[in-house]
């Protein structure tokens, strides 16, 4: 995507028309360049009108990424993190394992406007709109080695949901393994990549997508259940401001998990954990499905539930998932 496009939207994320001479004039380019370099608009999950006489409007404004805002909204947390804002990349989280292996610090925080490959869990492709999404990948750096960072993924879910909530997201719960859910649709994705050696240290890359104003075209593209933060709250909460608090609550589990485990925050995953107690169908990748109710989560995160034959099995594999029965 050009530079040109991004250039042109923020000119016109107020969401109030704009005459296409003038956007052109001020931004150096011809009437005919700045027409072409919109017309991707729809590709990004972005509604244009192009009205005759009247010029250029966003069907819905645009809240673009802000450093300072979005340190703002993290309080004291902003000292912990060195956050760089990109307009596209393929994936933050492709990217900022690079940087790790280079040396990158802790707390070091990538996130984009758009992702041309932004990945999922179980190798799906992560759909998200340009403003209508969060997207964005957190470095940390663990003492421990990386084999003992299980139950990282469902402690990162524990704190995006916590910090949902505090945005005004009304009955925002965790789904195993690693899914923030309203009403059982999907809200939010959580990618946990990890390296480094067995015994420490290591460093996860905590990738993050959040919908936050999807939009119906957008919606319809995924073929599973999926909400948003505007569906589900009274009053959206400023983009900047999801961020931020997402990204503080992050650094105060990261805190807490990197000195106890997952097993200070396993009460606090239970009693949010949309599936606990229920019959779900369980997902397991390559082999067959099967029903089971949810027992109970290990202090490592591995999921225990019980077979219809009575069969207790302990589920591991970020591989697997759960849907309702
Ligand atoms: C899931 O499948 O639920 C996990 C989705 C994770 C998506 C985020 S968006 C930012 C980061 N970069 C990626 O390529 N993926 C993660």
């Amino acid at each position: 995507m050009s530079a040109l496009t991004f250039q042109a939207l923020r000119r016109l994320s107020d969401g109030r028309f704009h005459s296409g001479e003038e956007v052109a004039r001020e931004l150096g380019r011809s009437r005919a360049t700045l027409s072409e370099a919109l017309r991707i608009a729809p590709d990004l999950g972005v509604e244009l009108f192009s009205v005759r006489g009247k010029g250029y409007k966003l069907a819905t404004p645009i809240e673009f990424i802000d450093v300072p805002r979005v340190r703002g909204a993290m309080g004291a947390c902003a000292r912990r993190i060195a956050l760089e804002v990109v307009d596209e990349i393929d994936s933050t989280s492709t990217r900022l394992m690079e940087r790790a292996t280079a040396g990158a610090p802790s707390g070091t925080c990538l996130a984009a406007e758009w992702q041309s490959a932004g990945r999922g869990r179980r190798g799906r492709t992560w759909i998200a709109s340009l403003g209508g999404s969060l997207t964005f990948s957190l470095l940390w750096r663990f003492e421990r080695g990386a084999g003992h960072l299980g139950g990282l993924s469902l402690a990162v879910g524990v704190a995006v949901a916590r910090a949902l909530a505090a945005c005004g997201v009304e009955r925002v719960q965790v789904k195993w393994p690693n899914d923030v859910v309203c009403d059982f649709r999907k809200i939010a994705g959580i990618l946990v990549e990890t390296a480094g050696e067995m015994q420490g240290p290591s460093v996860a890359i905590i990738g993050a997508g959040i919908n936050y104003r999807l939009g119906e075209r957008v919606l319809d593209r995924i073929d599973q259940p999926v909400t948003d933060v505007a569906q589900c709250s009274e009053r959206l909460a400023a983009r900047n401001e999801v961020l931020g608090k997402v990204l503080a609550e992050m650094v105060t589990t990261l805190a807490t998990f990197d000195r106890h485990g997952f097993a200070a925050l396993r009460d606090a995953w239970r009693e949010l954990h949309a599936y606990q107690g229920r019959r779900v169908r369980v997902m397991p990748g390559r082999e067959a499905a099967f029903d089971a109710d949810v027992v109970d989560v290990g202090a490592d995160g591995v999921l225990v539930v019980r077979r219809v034959d009575g069969q207790l099995v302990s589920l591991a594999s970020a591989e697997i998932s759960l849907r309702a029965t």
